[in-house]
C-alpha cells in the first residue's frame, strides 16, 4: 500500500499535508509513502526531511498511490494523474463546487472532505476546521497589529501614555476565541460577540467582554452540531444596531463569522467602516466565503477614509509551518481508521461515520447527500 503527498499546484498555497513525523507514523505501519519534490518547502520542510524517515522523492509520486493527500481539492488536471479508486483526502471546499465535485467522481477516485469531519471527541485529532481556524484566528491579530500604526498594550511612560487599542471580535467559533486570547496577551481591551449564547460564558473567561442583543431568538440560536443558524432580518438588524454604536468606538475589528455552507453574514456594513477612526483596523477573515465586511477585497487591504479593511484569505498559510504540522497531524489520525494494521492494506469502513461524513465520490459518482446532483 502507498500514500503519495502531494505537492500544491496553487503558488499561493504553502502548507503541505504530511510532515517528517507523520511520514515516519506511515512507515511503522508498513506502509510506502511518496513525495512530490519541493512539497513541504514552503512550510521550512525539505526533501531530504521526508527522505530520512524512509519517503521515496518522485516526480510521479502520485502515479500509484492508494491514498493520495493534499491540501487544497485537486484540479483535473492532478486528477488525470491519479489512480482509479485511489482515495483523495483534502480540504475540498465542497459547497457550491457541483462541477469540481462531479470532475473528481468523473476521474473516478474516492475524494474524502477533511472539513466535513463530524465534531464527535473520537474526530477531535481529525478536526481540521479548529486546527486551522485556531492558527488563523492567532494570525489576524498579528496581521491587525501590523496594520495598526499605534501600540496593543498601555503603555505608562515619562513622555506620556499610550492608551491600550480596543479590539472587538465578531464570530466567536474557534478562530474567534483565539483571537480574542491573542489580542489580550498582546495588551488589548477586548469585547466580542456572536450569535450562540454558548458563546457568552467562554469570552468572560477569556477576559474579554460580551456584546450582543440577547432576546428570545438569540437563547435559541444554536443548531445541533454547535454551529450558527442563520439569523432573522429582524434580529440582524437590531444586533447592527447595537454593532454600529459599538464600532465606532474600536481601534482593530476582526470578523470570523460564518455558518456552514451558506455565504458568509454581512456584519459591517459600509457606514460602519466610515464610522471608525483612520488608523483603525479590520480584518475579515470570513473573506474567502464573500467576507463579513462591506468593502473587503481578496488579497488586499482595502483603504477607506484612513481605515484599512484587511482581506488575506488563507490567513492558516500565513503560518505555514505550524498549521502544515496540525494538518498532516489531522490527516494522519483519519488514515488510520482506513487500513487495516494486520494486513497493511487499505479497508475503507463505509458504514463508520466519519466516511460516511466525509466521502464525497465513490465509483464514478458524487454519494454525499448534501451534494447531489439537482434533478
Ligand atoms: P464557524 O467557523 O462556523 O463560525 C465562526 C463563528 O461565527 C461561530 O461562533 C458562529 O456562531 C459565529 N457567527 C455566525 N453568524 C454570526 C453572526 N451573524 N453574528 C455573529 N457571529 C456569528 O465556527 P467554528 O469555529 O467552526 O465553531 C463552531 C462551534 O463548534 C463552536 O461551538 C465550537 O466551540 C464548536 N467546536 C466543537 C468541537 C468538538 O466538539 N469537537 C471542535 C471545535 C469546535
Amino acid at each position: 500500500m502507498k500514500i503519495a503527498i502531494a505537492k500544491e499546484i496553487d503558488a499561493a498555497e504553502p502548507r503541505v499535508a504530511a510532515t517528517p513525523d507523520t511520514v515516519k507514523k506511515f512507515k511503522s505501519l508498513g506502509i510506502d509513502v511518496a513525495i512530490e519534490p519541493g512539497a513541504g518547502i514552503k512550510s521550512g520542510l525539505l526533501d531530504a526531511d521526508y527522505q530520512a524517515m524512509g519517503a521515496t522523492v518522485s516526480a510521479d509520486a502520485v502515479k500509484d498511490a492508494d491514498i493520495v493527500i493534499k491540501v487544497k481539492r485537486p484540479e483535473p488536471s492532478e486528477l488525470a494523474t491519479y489512480k482509479k479508486g485511489a482515495l483523495v483526502i483534502a480540504i475540498m471546499d465542497p459547497y457550491g463546487n457541483d462541477a469540481a465535485l462531479k470532475a473528481m467522481a468523473d476521474a473516478g477516485v474516492s475524494a474524502f472532505a477533511m472539513e466535513l469531519m463530524p465534531r464527535i471527541t473520537r474526530a477531535q485529532v481529525m478536526d481540521v476546521l479548529s486546527s486551522q481556524a485556531n492558527l488563523a484566528g492567532y494570525r489576524a491579530v498579528i496581521e491587525s497589529a501590523e496594520a495598526f500604526g499605534r501600540a496593543f498594550p498601555m503603555m505608562m511612560t515619562a513622555a506620556g501614555t499610550v492608551p491600550a487599542a480596543k479590539v472587538f471580535v465578531m464570530g466567536v467559533g474557534v478562530a474567534g476565541l483565539q483571537a480574542i486570547a491573542t489580542a489580550r496577551r498582546l495588551g488589548a481591551v477586548v469585547t466580542a460577540t456572536d450569535v450562540r449564547p454558548a458563546v457568552k460564558e467562554q469570552v468572560e473567561s477569556l477576559g474579554a467582554k460580551f456584546i450582543a442583543v440577547e432576546d428570545e431568538e438569540f437563547k435559541q440560536a444554536e443548531t445541533a452540531g454547535g454551529y450558527a443558524k442563520e439569523m432573522s432580518k429582524e434580529y440582524q438588524a437590531k444586533q447592527a444596531a447595537l454593532t454600529a454604536e459599538h464600532i465606532k468606538k474600536q481601534d482593530i475589528v476582526i470578523t470570523t463569522a460564518l455558518i456552514p455552507g451558506r455565504p458568509a453574514p454581512k456584519l459591517v456594513s459600509a457606514d460602519m467602516v466610515k464610522s471608525m477612526k483612520p488608523g483603525s483596523v479590520l480584518v475579515d477573515l470570513a473573506v474567502e466565503r464573500g467576507g463579513n465586511v462591506e468593502g473587503v477585497k481578496s488579497g488586499e487591504i482595502a483603504e477607506v477614509d484612513g481605515v484599512k479593511i484587511v482581506g488575506f484569505p488563507n490567513l492558516a498559510g500565513k503560518v505555514a509551518a505550524s498549521a502544515s504540522n496540525l494538518y498532516a497531524k489531522n490527516l494522519q489520525a483519519f488514515i488510520e481508521t482506513l487500513i487495516d494494521k494486520e494486513s497493511k492494506s487499505l479497508a475503507v469502513k463505509w458504514d463508520d461515520e466519519l466516511v460516511k461524513a466525509t466521502a464525497l465520490t465513490k465509483d464514478g459518482s458524487v454519494i454525499h447527500p448534501n451534494f447531489q446532483p439537482k434533478a
